[in-house]
């Protein structure tokens, strides 16, 4: 069973102004998928604190860590930059399907900019902020991602000999 970290980056869930929606579905998607998650870390939009939740989970060998929120254009969104600074290697194809396949529900979808990428043995994902953009873009690549994280995990560099 794969192990996964959501994390809300919200100045508002932080401050208690807003309740956090998009991390309770994030993570109940991953249960009903046969992800193990727990407990969700919620984050503001500073650098320091998402780098660091980022690391922490990184360090605690999660394989799946999911962040929602902070990727459109107001100004305190960063977290695809924070994402950047911690992954070791991006994978965008993962974010170009989130993107593509949202886009076909709103054409807003080309506002987030999220990025996906790997650090050590996870695997690193940035949903948007709202509940249904995250869940609509998670539903889109929940299935597939587990293929990757086989291939990340069982360090088999022959992807054909994955089941
Ligand atoms: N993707 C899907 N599937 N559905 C949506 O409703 N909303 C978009 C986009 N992606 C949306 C979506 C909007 S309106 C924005 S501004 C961006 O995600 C960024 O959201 P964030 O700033 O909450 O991270």
């Amino acid at each position: 069973m794969y192990k996964a970290k959501v994390i809300t980056v919200s100045d508002r869930c932080f401050n208690n102004e807003r309740v956090d929606e998009a991390g309770p579905i994030v993570k109940k998607i991953l249960i009903n998928a046969g992800y193990e998650a727990e407990k969700i870390t919620i984050v503001p939009d500073e650098e320091k604190l998402i780098i660091d939740a980022l690391n922490g989970a990184v360090n605690s060998n999660f394989d799946l860590i999911v962040t929602t929120g902070g990727t459109g254009f107001s100004k305190r969104d960063i977290t695809p930059e924070c994402t950047k600074k911690v992954i070791d290697k991006e994978a965008p194809g993962i974010a170009e399907y989130m993107r593509q396949s949202s886009m076909q529900i709103t054409k807003r979808a080309m506002l987030s900019r999220g990025v996906c990428g790997l650090k050590n043995n996870s695997l690193i994902i940035n949903l948007p902020g709202s509940e249904k953009a995250a869940r609509e873009n998670l539903e889109a690549i929940i299935e597939t991602i587990e293929h990757g994280l086989k291939m990340l995990n069982n360090s088999v560099n022959d992807c054909a000999k994955l089941i």
